[in-house]
C-alpha cells in the first residue's frame, strides 16, 4: 500500500467518526521553545492547555502533521525506523471520548480489513504497552479489546509517559507495536527489544501539565489540565514500511527513490556493504528533510534552524562523496524527492526553482569549504608529524570546524588516513562550550537574560492586547515588572525595567519591524520606552528606563507611542512591501523574501537569489518602487483565515498556523498582498521617496538590498546632489561633464607622476658618481658611509647602493648608506662588492651591528643586507664602530 494511500484511509476513518480534518501546520510555528514542530499535538497545544476553546464542531480533529526531530540524527541509518522528518497521523479529543475511545479508534483502523477502509494488520501481531499503574488502559485492552494478557506490558516513565520535552501538556500513554518476526530479534515484547516490535502508534491520555526540567525525563508535574484530552501519533512511514513489507523506513515508496538515484550517481550499490547502506539511507532521509525544511522557508545558516538545515544538506554531499560521487549531486536528489512528496504536498510545484536553488547553492559553497579544508588539513597534519606527534589537538580539529565549516567526521576520517588520531574529547569540549555560549547568547540578545519562565504567568493568563494598528495612545495597567529576570514590585527613578501592561498601543519587533518607541506617564511619573519585544505570540515587554518618579504594579498609566518614530517605521515597512514586490517583477517569483529589518527611514530586505543584481536591475525596481509611491495606492489590512488568504495569493505563509486568523497587507490589489502585522502608511505617497543604497550578498544564496525611505532618502539625495554641485563648483565645470573632467584630471595626474618618477631617477644618478669620492681606505677596503638628504626612501637607498658598489667595480668595497625617510623611520642598507666579501665581509652581520646604534633591526645577504631603526642620531656612532670592525677583519 502506498504512502499516500495510509494517508487516506487514516483521514477517512477519522472523519467518518466525526473528527474535523486539519491540514498539517508549517514546521516552523513561533513557539519559542520549539525548533521545528515535532508531533501532531503541537499546534493545538493551546486548547489542551484550556488556553483557547478548539474550534470544530465535536470537539474532535485529526491531521497529518510535518514533522522534524534531529535529536537522533546520528541513528539515521543504522536503525530500521529513525527519520528526521516524518509524517505523524493523529486523532485529537478535547474533552470528549478518552482512553476507551482512543484505543478502540485505533485498534478498528489498524485491524479492520481493506475492503472497510482498514489497515489490515495481522491482531495477533499486534503488541500494547501502557503505564505503570494504568490499570484502566491496560483493563481495556484486554476486556474490551481482547488483547491477551501476556502481549500487554506495563513500562515505566521514560516510556510510557508522554510529554513535548518542554513545558506543556503531558500524560500516561499506550503504545502499539507490531511483531516483525524471530529474524528481527529476541521474544518478549517490547519491553525487550524494540527492533523486532516496532512502535508504529502512541496514545497520549492528556490529563496533567508539566513544569520546567530536562528534555528527556526530569519535571515537575504542575497540575491537572482543565480538561481529559487524547492526543495519537501515528508514524505513517513505520506503517508503510509494514505494509510495503521493505526492511526500513527508508525504503518505501517516498524514499526508496532517492537510493536508486545515488546509486546512478555514485556508482555504489545499495544492499552490499552495512556502512555503505547507512550512507544511502542519509541520504534519503536527509534529502526530504531538507527539502521540507526549504519548502517551509528554511535557508541554510550558521545558527538555529538554518544550522540544521545546513548540517542536513552537507550530510548529504559528505555521504554521497563518500559512497564515490565526485560531481555535484544535490539537484539530482532534490528533484527525486520532489518528484515522490509532491503529490501529498501539492504546494511543492510552485516552489521547484527556488527549493533547488537554495539547495544547490549550498552543494556549491560546500564543496569550496571541503577544497580549502582538506588543504589546511594537510597543513596541520604535517606540522603535527614534524612535532613528532601523532595527535592532532582538539583546538585543531575544532578550528577546522569552527572557522572553515569542515566537519568533524571528515577531520577523523583523513586523520585515520594519515595514521593519525584526533584529540575528539578537547574538540567536543569546545563544542559544548561554544553551544553553550550560543545559547545564552542568543536568549540574552533579546531578553537580557536567558531564562524566559518569568514570564510564563502573564504568557499564559493576560496575554497582552495590542491596540496599535488603530491607538497611538492607551490608558492601560501595569501587571507586571521584571527586572534582571525576577518579578519586583515596584521600579525607581533612574532604574531600567521591563513592563508587562493589559494592552497597549506599542508596536512589538516582530515580522523585521523594530519595536516602538514611546513614553509612559502617571502623575510625576515617567518612563522612557526603549524597546519593545514579544514573548511567544502574546506577550508584550516593554523595555525602558524610570526617567523621573516611581512606578508601582497595579498602576493606572497613559502610554503614547512616538508618533514621528512610529510614522518612520511605517514608511519603512510598507516601502518594504513595495521592493519585495518590485523585485518580484523584475527577478521573476524565485526571489523570496529571507528576511528584513524596518526602522525609520531605513530598510534592509534579504532575498534568495544567486546571482548579485545589475546596475540596471537596481534601476528598474527603484523606479518601479517609486512609481508605486506616485501611484498613491491605498494600503488595505483585511483580517481572514489562513486559507482565505492562500487563494487571494497572499506571499509568505510561514510559522502560520492552521485555523488562525491572519492580517493580509494589500497594495494595488495584485501588485503587493503579503501575510503581515507589522503598521502601514494608509496610502503609498506618504511613503515618500525611496532610494536602493547598496545590493550584495549576505551567505549562500542570500542577498541583501538597503535603502532609504522617507525623509532619510531625502536628505540623502540631497547631500548627493550637494557634494556633486561642491565638486563641480571647485573644478569649474557643469555637473552633467563631472565623470569626463576627473577622467580628465586623472589622467594629467597619472602623467605627471611618471614624469617626476624619471626627474628623481635621473637626479639620483647624476648626484651618485660624487658620493663616490667620500670612500676611506681602511684596512684595505674601500668604505662609503654616508647619510643621504632626509626624505630619501628605503627604496631610493637601494638604487643609490646598487649603483655604488656597481662604481667600485673589483675593489674591496663595502658601502653603507643611511636616511631618515621623513616619516619617522630610519632605513639603512650596506652592499659589499664580490672581493670584499672574499675577505670575509657579510653585510646581513654589518647590518646587525648598524641597527644596534639605531636601535633598528634588519638582515639579509653577504652582498646586500638591509634594515631600518628609530634613532637616527645613532647613525654616526654606528658608522664608526663598522670602520673600526673593518679595520681588524
Ligand atoms: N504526542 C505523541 C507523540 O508524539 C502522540 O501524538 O508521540
Amino acid at each position: 500500500m502506498q504512502t499516500h494511500e495510509i494517508r487516506e484511509r487514516f483521514t477517512n476513518h477519522f472523519v467518518r467518526s466525526g473528527h474535523e480534518a486539519v491540514p498539517s501546520a508549517s514546521l516552523i510555528l513561533d513557539d519559542p521553545n520549539l525548533l521545528f514542530v515535532n508531533a501532531g499535538m503541537v499546534p493545538f497545544k493551546p486548547y489542551f492547555l484550556g488556553q483557547e476553546t478548539p474550534p470544530f464542531a465535536n470537539g474532535t480533529a485529526t491531521s497529518i502533521q510535518k514533522c522534524v526531530r534531529t535529536l537522533d540524527i546520528d541513528e539515521v541509518g543504522i536503525t530500521t525506523r529513525h527519520n528526521t522528518f516524518f509524517q505523524m497521523a493523529g486523532n485529537f479529543s478535547f474533552g470528549q471520548y478518552f482512553k476507551e475511545g482512543a484505543i478502540t479508534h485505533a485498534w478498528t483502523l489498524l485491524t479492520g480489513s481493506l475492503a472497510e477502509g482498514g489497515l489490515g494488520l495481522d491482531p495477533e501481531r499486534l503488541w500494547v504497552t501502557v503505564y505503570l499503574d494504568d490499570d484502566e488502559a491496560a483493563e481495556i485492552w484486554e476486556k474490551k479489546i481482547g488483547v491477551p494478557a501476556e502481549r500487554i506490558q506495563r513500562l515505566g516513565m521514560e516510556d510510557n509517559y508522554w510529554h513535548m520535552g518542554v513545558p506543556g501538556p503531558c500524560g500516561p500513554c499506550s503504545e502499539i507495536y507490531f511483531d516483525r518476526g524471530p529474524a528481527y530479534g529476541k521474544e518478549g515484547g517490547p519491553a525487550v527489544d524494540d527492533n523486532r516490535y516496532m512502535e508504529i502508534w502512541n496514545l497520549v491520555f492528556m490529563e496533567k501539565e508539566r513544569g520546567e526540567g530536562t528534555a528527556k525525563g526530569e519535571f515537575e508535574i504542575l497540575g491537572d489540565l482543565p480538561k481529559k484530552n487524547i492526543d495519537t501519533g501515528m508514524g505513517v512511514e513505520r506503517v508503510a514500511c509494514l505494509l510495503q513489507g521493505v526492511e526500513n523506513v527508508y525504503e518505501t515508496d517516498l524514499l526508496r527513490p532517492v537510493i536508486d538515484t545515488a546509486e546512478k550517481l555514485t556508482g555504489a550499490t545499495y544492499g552490499k556493504d552495512n556502512t555503505a547502506d547507512i550512507r544511502f539511507r542519509v541520504i534519503a532521509d536527509h534529502s526530504r528533510t531538507g527539502m521540507m525544511l526549504i519548502l517551509d522557508g528554511v535557508t541554510p545558516g550558521n545558527e538555529g534552524r538554518g544550522y540544521i538545515l545546513r548540517r542536513l544538506l552537507r550530510r548529504i554531499i559528505r555521504s554521497a562523496r563518500l559512497l564515490g560521487a565526485t560531481a555535484e549531486t544535490m539537484q539530482q536528489f532534490m528533484n527525486t524527492i520532489m518528484d515522490t512528496m509532491t503529490p501529498s504536498y501539492p504546494e511543492i510545484a510552485e516552489n521547484r526553482e527556488r527549493i533547488l536553488n537554495v539547495a544547490t547553492n549550498e552543494e556549491k559553497a560546500f564543496l569550496r569549504t571541503l577544497e580549502s579544508g582538506t588543504q589546511l588539513f594537510e597543513q596541520a597534519a604535517s606540522s603535527v608529524k614534524q612535532s613528532g606527534s601523532t595527535t592532532v589537538a582538539g583546538d585543531q580539529a575544532f578550528a577546522l570546524h569552527d572557522t572553515y565549516g569542515f566537519p568533524i567526521d571528515l577531520t577523523l576520517e583523513m586523520a585515520a588516513e594519515s595514521g593519525l588520531e584526533v584529540d575528539i574529547e578537547g574538540f567536543e569540549s569546545l563544542m559544548a562550550e561554544q553551544k553553550a555560549r550560543a545559547k545564552a547568547d542568543n536568549q540574552a540578545k533579546k531578553h537580557g537574560h536567558a531564562d524566559l519562565s518569568v514570564y510564563r504567568q502573564w504568557v499564559d493568563e493576560h496575554p497582552t492586547e495590542f491596540l496599535g494598528y488603530e491607538a497611538l495612545s492607551s490608558q492601560s495597567k501595569v501587571l507586571g515588572l521584571v527586572r534582571n529576570g525576577e518579578s519586583i514590585n515596584e521600579a525607581h527613578a533612574g532604574e531600567e525595567v521591563e513592563v508587562i501592561l493589559d494592552h497597549t498601543p506599542m508596536y512589538a519587533e516582530s515580522g523585521g519591524q523594530l519595536g516602538d518607541r514611546g513614553q509612559l506617564v502617571s502623575g510625576d511619573t515617567l518612563l522612557n520606552i526603549n524597546d519593545v519585544q514579544k514573548i511567544g505570540k502574546k506577550l508584550w515587554i516593554h523595555k525602558a528606563t524610570v526617567a523621573s518618579g516611581g512606578l508601582d504594579l497595579g498602576s493606572e498609566v497613559t502610554v503614547n507611542v512616538d508618533g514621528k518614530w512610529r510614522h518612520g517605521a511605517r514608511q519603512a515597512h510598507t516601502a518594504t512591501h513595495l521592493i519585495h514586490a518590485a523585485l518580484r517583477q523584475v527577478l521573476g517569483p524565485t526571489a523570496v523574501q529571507a528576511g528584513s529589518l524596518n526602522r525609520p527611514g531605513y530598510l534592509r530586505f534579504d532575498f534568495n537569489f544567486t546571482e548579485g543584481l545589475s546596475p540596471a536591475q537596481m534601476e528598474q525596481i527603484e523606479l518601479i518602487t517609486n512609481q508605486a509611491v506616485d501611484t498613491d495606492w491605498a494600503v488595505n489590512t483585511i483580517e481572514t483565515s489562513l486559507e482565505e488568504a492562500r487563494k487571494m495569493g497572499a506571499m509568505a505563509l510561514f510559522g502560520e498556523n492552521y485555523g488562525d486568523s491572519v492580517r493580509v497587507v494589500e497594495i494595488g490589489g495584485p501588485f503587493s498582498m503579503e501575510l503581515c502585522g507589522g503598521t502601514h502608511v494608509t496610502h503609498s505617497s506618504q511613503i515618500g521617496p525611496v532610494t536602493l543604497l547598496s545590493e550584495a550578498s549576505v551567505g549562500s544564496g542570500v542577498r541583501r538590498i538597503e535603502a532609504y525611505s522617507g525623509m532619510d532618502s531625502f536628505q540623502f539625495l540631497s547631500r548627493e546632489a550637494a557634494l556633486a554641485s561642491g565638486l563641480a563648483s571647485s573644478l569649474k565645470t557643469p555637473t552633467v561633464d563631472l565623470p569626463e573632467r576627473v577622467r580628465q584630471l586623472t589622467d594629467k595626474l597619472k602623467a605627471a607622476e611618471r614624469e617626476i618618477e624619471n626627474l628623481h631617477k635621473a637626479q639620483l644618478a647624476a648626484n651618485t658618481s660624487k658620493l663616490l669620492d667620500q670612500g676611506v681606505e681602511i684596512n684595505g677596503f674601500t668604505v662609503l658611509t654616508i647619510q643621504l638628504p632626509k626624505g630619501t626612501s628605503a627604496g631610493d637607498l637601494r638604487t643609490v647602493a646598487t649603483d655604488l658598489r656597481g662604481r667600485l667595480g673589483e675593489r674591496e668595497g663595502i658601502v653603507v648608506l643611511a636616511a631618515e625617510d621623513g616619516q619617522g623611520k630610519a632605513p639603512f642598507i650596506i652592499g659589499a662588492t664580490k672581493s670584499a666579501i672574499a675577505r670575509g665581509v657579510k653585510s646581513g652581520d654589518l647590518v646587525k651591528l648598524l641597527g644596534g646604534y639605531v636601535d633598528g633591526r634588519g638582515g639579509g645577504k653577504p652582498d646586500m643586507a638591509q634594515g631600518s631603526g628609530s634613532k637616527p642620531e645613532g647613525f654616526n656612532a654606528g658608522f664608526e664602530a663598522l670602520k673600526s670592525e673593518l679595520a681588524q677583519l
